[in-house]
């Protein structure tokens, strides 16, 4: 199972920077810790292989994603009483990760880590296929350069009927900067 959040973690001098990660459970029970996977080269791998700690935010706030795969990464960050990363401020809940054990590869290395601390924050409020719709579109944008071009158009095509019928004004913001993205990119 693997739990889209969004990642921050510290540079060895403190300086805090965030990403959108995947993380993967390392078992099924509760308690089983996380492996965060992240390809190299990448901001995230340095700060981990230096630091050895993560927080992990659960947030439901999809502008918040396409943010930070467009250039818009300065969100509030809240310390995290004991520990050297900070939070999402904007976090529902975050596990503060500690990596246990290295599995290095040349391509994508394997952080796995224990939960050493947990924090909730706010209520989740519920599913909506909007948001659920930008999460898969900030996936593609961040795959764009590995994708056909007919590929890409099938797949906005199709989740653009959920935003359609189901975004809010933030949901539609965050479809829009994603957008721009693939425009660019198209026009590259
Ligand atoms: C929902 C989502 C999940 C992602 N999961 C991963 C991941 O598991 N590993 C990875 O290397 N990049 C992943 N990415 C792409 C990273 O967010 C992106 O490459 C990011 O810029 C990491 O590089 P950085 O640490 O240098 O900022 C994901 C992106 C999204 C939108």
């Amino acid at each position: 199972m693997i739990r889209e959040c969004i990642l921050t973690t510290v540079c060895a001098t403190g300086d805090p920077h965030i990403a959108p990660l995947g993380i993967i459970a390392r078992g099924e029970e509760a308690g089983a810790g996380w492996t965060i996977a992240p390809f190299h080269p990448s901001t995230t791998l340095t700060n981990l292989r230096q630091t050895g700690i993560a927080v992990a935010n659960y947030t439901d706030d999809v502008l918040i994603f396409a943010g930070c795969l467009t250039g818009r990464r300065d969100w509030p960050l809240l310390p995290v009483g004991g520990y050297p990363v900070p939070r999402l401020a904007g976090a529902l809940a975050h596990d503060v990760l500690v990596v246990d054990a290295l599995e290095d590869d040349e391509i994508r290395p394997r952080f796995h880590c224990r939960v050493a601390a947990s924090g909730q924050h706010a209520p989740f409020e519920g599913m909506n296929r909007a948001r659920a719709a930008v999460l898969e579109l900030a996936i593609l944008v961040s795959r764009l350069h590995m994708l056909p071009p007919d590929k890409i158009a099938a797949e906005i095509a199709y989740l653009s009927i959920a935003v359609d019928k189901t975004a809010g004004p933030r949901e539609r913001l965050a479809w829009d900067w994603l957008m721009a993205r693939v425009a660019d990119h198209a026009g590259g």
